[in-house]
């Protein structure tokens, strides 16, 4: 059974990927979090039957869009999050093909139709099976150096266990000596390192005024972007979030970075999929992160601190221009 399980966590994302989106799987990647359909309303509200009660056309960018329809103040959309305490839906990133297959699904499953549910989903991720690891490049140099600094250290303790059984008198002045070279050495290797490295030292210049201040508060399990500070759940019916899809390349900003409920990590990702900057979001303090986009595109916002059974949900983007 948790060896179903582990390959049914492990396959969804390949079945996702597949040329036909399954709509089924879908929903337990993206949604089940914290919607059922049919069981009761969870994190955000039951589904059984929205598809008859919502305009389809609706449903589909809300699905995709969720957070620009909250910065445009949709009324449906403004009321939902009052009636949710607050807690507004993230984007998935979420295609408008599989925004309709999750419609498609969700339809199926509120007429009570049993030949789709979320469980037929284990049969083809078994088959689909994790996909093996692969260690190499620089993960792979740092795995074969980090095993022979085990070895060595590993020797090391043998030899000494070996020469202390055979008791000799000790050159006490020749072992001070050995001690004072190593600790010179020591010495100057982390000198060097420190005088290599710490000029590279990204630290920002905070003399500079940044060009646009973004507040970001993060809460499980979503970022959200204001014009204005907001520290409590309760600013959210005041203060409402603003979509990052036009911000300026080469200028440099700030984000001030924090959280309504518990540790959360703030990760931007140029592009090209690097790491570009990152910080941690934490209840009750603001954490100053800037920066300045060198390349137009679509960013990548994940979170990088385990935060919850929703972490890996927490994702977010911005567009510089
Ligand atoms: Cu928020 Cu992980």
């Amino acid at each position: 059974m948790r060896r179903c399980l582990a390959m049914l966590v492990l396959g969804l994302p390949l079945l996702v990927d597949a040329a036909e989106v399954d709509g089924a799987a879908s929903f337990v990647q993206k949604c089940a979090a914290c919607h059922t359909i049919g069981k009761g309303q969870t994190v955000g509200p039951d589904l059984k039957g929205v598809t008859a009660r919502r305009e389809q056309d609706w449903l589909v960018r809300w699905i995709m869009h969720p957070d620009k329809m909250l910065a445009e103040k949709d009324p449906i959309a403004t009321d939902l999050l009052k009636q949710f305490n607050g807690i507004p839906m993230p984007p998935q990133g979420i295609a408008e093909e599989e925004a309709r297959a999750l419609l498609a699904y969700i339809a199926a499953q509120s007429a009570g139709e049993q030949t789709a549910s979320a469980d037929a989903g284990s049969g083809r991720a078994e088959v689909a099976g994790p996909a093996p690891i692969k260690i190499t490049g620089i993960p792979r140099i740092a795995l074969v150096t980090f095993l022979a600094i085990m070895v060595f250290i590993m020797l090391v303790f043998l030899s000494i266990g070996r020469s202390a059984r055979s008791a000799q008198p000790l050159d006490m002045k020749s072992a001070y000596r050995l001690r004072a070279r190593l600790f010179v050495g020591a010495v100057l290797i982390v000198a060097a390192v420190l005088a290599f490295t710490l000029p590279q030292t990204p630290y920002p210049d905070f003399t500079q005024t940044p060009e646009r201040v973004i507040h970001m508060a993060g809460n499980q399990y979503s970022f959200m972007f204001f014009n204005e500070p907001v520290t409590r759940a309760e600013d959210l019916a005041q203060i409402h979030p603003v979509a990052l899809d036009e911000l300026p390349a080469d200028k440099l900003l700030e984000f001030r970075v924090t959280s309504l409920d518990v540790n959360h990590g703030f990760a931007i990702y140029s592009p090209d999929g690097q790491l570009f900057a990152q910080t941690q979001a934490m209840p009750g303090y603001i954490n100053r992160l800037r920066v300045r986009f060198k390349d137009p595109g679509r960013y990548n916002i994940f979170c990088l601190e385990y935060c919850g059974a929703g972490h890996h949900l927490m994702r977010s983007e911005l567009v510089v221009r």
